[in-house]
């Protein structure tokens, strides 16, 4: 049965029958919240490539976040920049490292959050690299070990979750039985298990001065061009304990977040990162285009994908918008 019998408008005729037959509702409920927390007292430092974003300390965060509370936003996304870096990246699993301190005082504050830590060295190497270095190489096994250090500590200081984004082989196994060891079964592990070696982290790098001063990440994260090892990369990770996977970046990647969330029927969550939000905030400042609209579609797209979880920096917005 086809035309005239079959008009697909009538079911766009009004608002009413278009929110009846909607297949992808966005929610609060999907999104998860980054940010970016500093030492010292009353920072508020831009990050000039991402309009809107800034290093907070933690004072500043808290403040930040009593807006986040109010629209009850469930999970926030924690990224450490340390006083000090080395080559082993000690701050990152230090007992009063940035991200140590931080997890305590916003678990104190706002106990109604789901409080997420990334884990992984390159904010807090020297060289910037993801995993210790020898003779200009990344190693992996030897990384295990501080990644697993490192969840460890961000769960005692009372993380509710751990989110490692490394690329390490084996680093999901690593950190669930370091977990488990101590005492942390029930702390779930958000891997970041399809994550492409990405031009879209840009902005973030500048966010965290994270770069790497040698070299780039090829060699740990994945090929652009490559979505049947996205399966083999989540396959491993839930095989390895993971709880939910993740892909990233976002949008050039639908088809990954699709064909991950058909596979394996895991919850999935998505990257929207820093390169997608300050491409996005740099032409609706120029007045290309609507941010609000653009936003909104962009993010209904990612969930439309196969996405149960957003991680992004527009969350704060959405979730207005949302109310509104
Ligand atoms: C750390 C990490 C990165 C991002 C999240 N965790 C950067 C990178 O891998 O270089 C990127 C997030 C974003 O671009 O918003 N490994």
């Amino acid at each position: 049965m086809t035309f005239p019998a079959q008009r697909p408008r009538r079911l766009r005729s009004n608002e009413n029958i278009r929110r009846m037959v909607r297949e992808t509702v966005l929610s609060v409920d999907d999104l998860v919240y980054p940010v970016f927390v500093t030492h010292g007292k009353g920072v508020a430092r831009p990050v000039e490539s991402m309009p809107g974003v800034y290093n907070y300390s933690i004072d500043m965060l808290l403040r930040h976040l009593e807006e986040a509370a109010r629209l009850k936003i469930p999970g926030i996304l924690l990224f450490g920049i340390p006083a000090a870096k080395d080559e082993v990246g000690s701050e990152a699993y230090a007992e009063d490292g940035i991200i140590q301190q931080a997890v305590r005082a916003i678990k104190e504050a706002f106990p109604e959050f789901l409080v997420i830590t990334d884990i992984c060295l390159c904010e807090y190497t020297s060289h910037g690299h993801c995993g210790l270095i020898r003779d200009g190489r990344v190693l992996n096994d030897p990384t295990l070990d501080l990644l697993a250090r490192t969840a460890v500590s961000h769960a005692a200081a009372g993380a509710d979750m751990v989110a490692p984004s490394d690329m390490m082989d084996g680093r999901v196994g690593a950190i669930r039985r370091a977990l488990d060891e101590e005492g942390f079964e029930s702390v779930p592990v958000m891997a970041y298990s399809a994550k492409y070696a990405s031009a879209f982290y840009g902005p973030f790098r500048d966010a965290a001065g994270s770069a790497p001063q040698f070299g780039d990440r090829k060699a740990y994260q994945m090929d652009p061009a490559n979505s049947d090892e996205a399966l083999r990369e989540v396959w491993l990770d839930i095989e390895e304990g993971a709880d939910i996977v993740m892909v990233k970046p976002a949008l050039a990647y639908m088809d990954v977040i699709r064909r991950v969330k058909d596979e394996f029927g895991y919850p999935v969550a998505a990257y929207n990162v820093s390169g997608e939000y300050s491409m996005i905030k740099a032409a609706a400042q120029k007045g290309w285009v609507d941010e609000r609209r653009i936003v909104m579609e962009t993010l209904t797209g990612i969930k439309r994908a196969g996405a149960d979880i957003v991680i992004t920096y527009f969350a704060l917005d959405v979730a207005k918008w949302l109310r509104e």
